[in-house]
């Protein structure tokens, strides 16, 4: 049984994916070992199925501990793995290294991990020796652990999404942060609301005055509660914003394409022109995306379903039809499940070769715990 390191645990990530461990079983097959950045030497937690190896908390930062372990997992962030990481290989350590963090993401050395879509890449990285394994965007995931099957078989030209990005995908404070907003917006025009007869643009004079000057928004740094913010991540000068180089440079590097692959990893075709523009909105935590594709071939659209729906066991296509649509097409009916929906599938006027699809899921599962819970099943084999 491999001794596993464990960091980040505690945080909204790590959580999600120690409830995913406990409840798959996975802790029976590793002997985790957990460590802290803050509190080394107290008791380390106690998870159903979990026999740590030490009955304490490890200090995150001593690499010396770190270095005996054959896997680390990180679930802390970008900081902490570029304080540390580089510290573990400038000692030596060969050990594999499981990350959260976007920080190592197109490293040339690194594999981003997504193993239903790309398992083929992750096989030949690890034969080949690759050590970094790097779970994707949030946003990329979920597009391929729903449109997946289309980019396997080889049949998108080009693409671009629209996405619609919970609140989640900022941290813990920003959920709290909508909610406080909610929350007091509802309040600014309770007495109103209880009175069906109230005017209401004198209630959405209230609420608008309340978003331009009552509101907390030191998070996402300005109102999101009846509102929405079109720039996600840093300001990359060029008229893009971290967020959408990410959905081009991870979906390639996801599946081997273009030129950044790691070591080993044959190339798997040109890269695929994929464009996004990446908005906050208020939902919870289920990023949602709208896409354009360009296919390579004119294929009718019940085969384009059943690809889709063969790409991976949790892609789902829901019906183009409003109540299908509205019953399971939503953050609301997303948020919780592995099951990634894909609907509002049709050929656009453009021409044949062109469709809409719509996608959600999950932003903490298969955004980001899952695929290194499956990443840590695969290197302890
Ligand atoms: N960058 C993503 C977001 C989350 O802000 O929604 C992490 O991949």
């Amino acid at each position: 049984t491999p001794s596993v390191g464990l960091i980040g645990w505690r945080g909204m990530v790590g959580s999600v994916l120690m409830q995913r461990m406990v409840s798959e079983g996975d802790l029976a097959h590793i002997n985790p070992v957990f460590f802290s950045t803050s509190a080394a030497g107290k008791p380390a937690p106690e998870f159903d199925g979990a026999s740590p190896e030490s009955a304490t908390l490890q200090d995150a930062y001593d690499v010396d501990a770190l270095s005996k372990l054959p896997i680390i997992v990180t679930m802390q962030g970008g900081d902490y793995t570029k304080e540390v990481y580089p510290k573990l290989r400038a000692a030596g350590w060969q050990g594999i290294w499981i990350d959260a963090a976007s920080a190592l993401r197109m490293a040339d050395e690194s594999i981003i991990v997504l193993d239903p879509i790309n398992r083929d890449v992750i096989d030949a990285g690890l034969a080949a020796g690759v050590k970094e394994f790097v779970g994707g965007n949030c946003t990329v995931s979920c597009m391929l652990m729903g449109l997946g099957g289309l980019f396997k078989q080889d049949l998108v030209e080009w693409g671009t999404a629209m996405t619609y990005q919970a609140a989640s995908g900022g941290g813990a404070r920003h959920m709290r942060e909508l909610l406080n907003q909610f929350g007091h917006l509802g309040s600014a025009v309770e007495t109103e609301l209880a009175d069906p007869a109230s005017a209401i643009l004198e209630i959405d004079r209230r609420v608008l005055q309340a978003q331009r000057g009552e509101l907390d928004a030191s998070q996402f740094g300005v109102p999101l509660a009846g509102s929405l913010i079109p720039w996600i991540d840093a300001d990359l000068g060029n008229g893009m914003s971290k967020e959408e180089r990410k959905g081009s440079d991870e979906t390639n590097k996801i599946l081997g394409r273009g030129d950044s692959r790691a070591p080993g990893v044959q190339r798997r075709g040109d890269s695929i022109p994929f464009e996004s523009l990446c908005v906050r909105i208020g939902a919870l935590r289920s990023h949602s995306q709208a896409l354009t594709l360009k296919l390579r071939e004119d294929l009718p659209v019940s085969e384009i379903e059943q690809i889709i729906s063969e790409g991976s066991a949790w892609a789902k296509v829901v019906p183009n039809e409003k109540e299908a649509t509205m019953e399971q097409l939503t953050p609301v009916a997303a948020t919780g499940e592995l099951t990634i929906p894909v609907g509002r599938i049709r050929k656009l006027e453009m021409g044949p070769a062109y469709i809409s699809a719509f996608t959600i899921g999950d932003q903490l599962l298969w955004g980001a715990a899952e695929p290194l819970r499956r990443m840590l099943l695969i290197a302890i084999g």
